[in-house]
C-alpha cells in the first residue's frame, strides 16, 4: 500500500468506479510533487491552476512553476476565498478565463485548495470542452480527508448548497500534509471532525489512535495527524468505490450531517461545519443508543473525543431542537414519516437494516436526544 518517494513515505490507495475505471489517491509528504508526473501522463499541454486567493499567495506559484518545469504552459487562475465564491458567477469568470488564455481539450484542471475550490474547479473540469481532467491537490484537512475524495463537485445556488453541480471523477487526488502548516487552527479542527467520523464510520483503531493523540491534534500538530489523516481516507475510499451490491454505502458518509447541515443552516451558518458536524455526531449517537443499537458507553466516549479535540458537544442554547428537526427534514427524505439517520452500531460501525443504512428515527426519539445535549443556561 505504500512505497517511498524521495525520503518520505506516500501511502497509496484506488477508487474504483462503477465505470470500471479507477483513480489514483496519493497520500504523503511529498505526493504534492507527483503533480507534474500525472500532468504529463495525461498527454496535454496546459495546465491551470485553479485556487483561492489565500492558497494563491502561499503555494500556487510553487505548483505552477514545477508543472511548467516540465513543459507545459501553466496558469494560475484564482478566485476570491470562502463559500461564498463557490457559485455559478464564479465558475464563469473562471471559465471565461480559461476561453481567454486559449485553453482547448488539451488542458487539465489542477484544484489547488481547500473544498470550495475542489468543488469548484472541479465542475470547471466538468463541464469546459464537455469535460476535461481534473487533478485535486487539496489544501485544507476537510479537502484532504473528505471532499476532494469521490466526484462530487458542483456550486452553491443561492436557495442551498450544492444544488448545481455534476459527478467527475478527478484523473488523481494527491493529498500533502505539508500544506497543512499554513491552515489556520480552526480549519484545522473542522477537518478533525471529519476525520474522527470516518473513524465511527469504517475504523475503530483509527478512533483509539485519535483518543491517544487528541492533545497535540487539538493544537494542530500537523505531524501527528498524518497517520489519521491516512486511515480516515482509507475508510472514504472504500465507501466511494462503487459497487453495485452497495449502492447506498454512501449514506454512512452522512453520520453526523443530518443534524449539522440543519445546525449550519439555522444559524445563519455562524456555526462552523466542524462544530455543526460534532454536535450533530453526539445528537446521532444518541439517537442510535436511544433505540438500542448503539451502546452509552460509546456516546460518551465519542463526547469525549470530539471535546478533547476542542470540537463543541452541545446543542447551543438559542437552537431549538423542534426546528433542528424541522430543518434536518427539508433536505432528507423521511420515509414513512420518519426522518431516516446514518447511524453507528459501534464505534466502527454502521447500522444496516433490510433497506439499507437509512434508520428511521421518530421524531420524539430524535427531539428528546437534542433536548438531552443542550447548554445549560
Ligand atoms: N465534494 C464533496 O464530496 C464534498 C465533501 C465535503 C465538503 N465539500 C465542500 O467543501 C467545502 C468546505 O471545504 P473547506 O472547509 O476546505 O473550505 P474552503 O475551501 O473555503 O477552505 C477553508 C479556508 O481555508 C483556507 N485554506 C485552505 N487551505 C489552506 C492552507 N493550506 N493554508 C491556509 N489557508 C488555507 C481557504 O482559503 C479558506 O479560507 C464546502 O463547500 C463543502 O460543500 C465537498
Ligand atoms: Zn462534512
Amino acid at each position: 500500500m505504500s512505497r517511498t518517494f524521495g525520503s518520505e513515505a506516500v501511502a497509496r490507495f484506488t477508487v474504483h468506479l462503477a465505470s470500471g475505471g479507477s483513480y489514483p489517491v496519493a497520500v504523503g509528504r511529498g505526493a504534492s510533487l507527483e503533480a507534474p508526473d500525472h500532468a504529463v501522463s495525461l498527454k496535454i499541454s496546459r495546465c491551470v491552476v485553479v485556487t483561492d486567493s489565500n492558497v494563491e499567495t502561499l503555494h500556487a506559484e510553487a505548483v505552477r512553476d514545477r508543472i511548467a518545469e516540465r513543459g507545459l504552459e501553466t496558469h494560475i487562475i484564482a478566485f476570491p476565498a470562502g463559500e461564498t465564491n463557490k457559485t455559478r458567477a464564479v465558475k464563469e469568470a473562471v471559465e471565461d478565463r480559461m476561453v481567454a488564455l486559449g485553453c482547448g481539450r488539451d488542458t487539465a484542471v489542477v484544484a489547488l485548495g481547500g473544498g470550495v475550490t475542489g468543488d469548484l474547479a472541479g465542475f470547471v473540469a466538468a463541464t469546459y470542452m464537455r469535460g476535461i481532467p481534473c487533478i485535486q491537490m487539496p489544501t485544507s484537512l476537510l479537502a484532504m480527508a473528505d471532499a476532494s475524495i469521490g466526484g462530487k463537485v458542483g456550486v452553491d445556488h443561492p436557495s442551498g448548497k450544492n444544488l448545481i453541480g455534476a459527478f467527475h471523477p478527478p484523473a488523481a487526488v494527491l493529498t500533502d500534509p505539508s500544506f497543512l502548516h499554513t491552515l489556520p487552527l480552526p480549519e484545522f479542527r473542522i477537518g478533525l471532525a471529519e476525520i474522527v467520523k470516518s473513524a465511527v464510520v469504517g475504523d475503530a483503531g483509527l478512533f483509539e489512535e485519535l483518543e491517544a493523540r487528541a492533545a497535540a491534534l487539538a493544537e494542530g500538530d500537523v505531524a501527528a495527524v498524518e497517520a489519521p489523516l491516512s486511515r480516515a481516507i482509507a475508510v472514504k475510499v472504500v465507501v466511494v468505490s462503487e459497487d453495485e451490491k452497495e449502492s447506498d454505502l454512501r449514506k454512512v458518509l452522512n453520520f453526523g450531517h443530518t443534524v449539522g447541515h440543519a445546525l449550519e443552516r439555522i444559524s445563519g451558518y455562524a456555526i462552523s461545519h466542524g462544530a455543526a458536524v460534532s454536535i450533530g455526531m453526539v445528537a446521532e449517537a444518541a439517537m442510535s443508543a436511544d433505540l438500542g443499537i448503539l451502546d452509552e458507553p460509546s456516546v460518551r466516549r465519542l463526547a469525549t473525543l470530539l471535546s478533547a479535540l476542542g470540537l463543541p458537544v452541545a446543542l447551543p442554547r438559542d437552537a431549538d431542537p423542534v426546528r433542528v428537526l424541522a430543518g434536518a427534514a427539508t433536505d432528507k427524505k423521511a420515509r414513512g414519516g420518519r426522518l431516516e439517520f446514518a447511524l453507528p452500531r459501534s464505534i466502527g460501525e454502521m447500522a444496516r437494516t433490510d433497506r439499507g443504512f437509512g434508520v428511521p428515527v421518530p421524531d420524539d426519539v430524535a427531539i428528546s436526544c437534542l433536548d438531552r445535549m443542550r447548554e445549560a443556561p
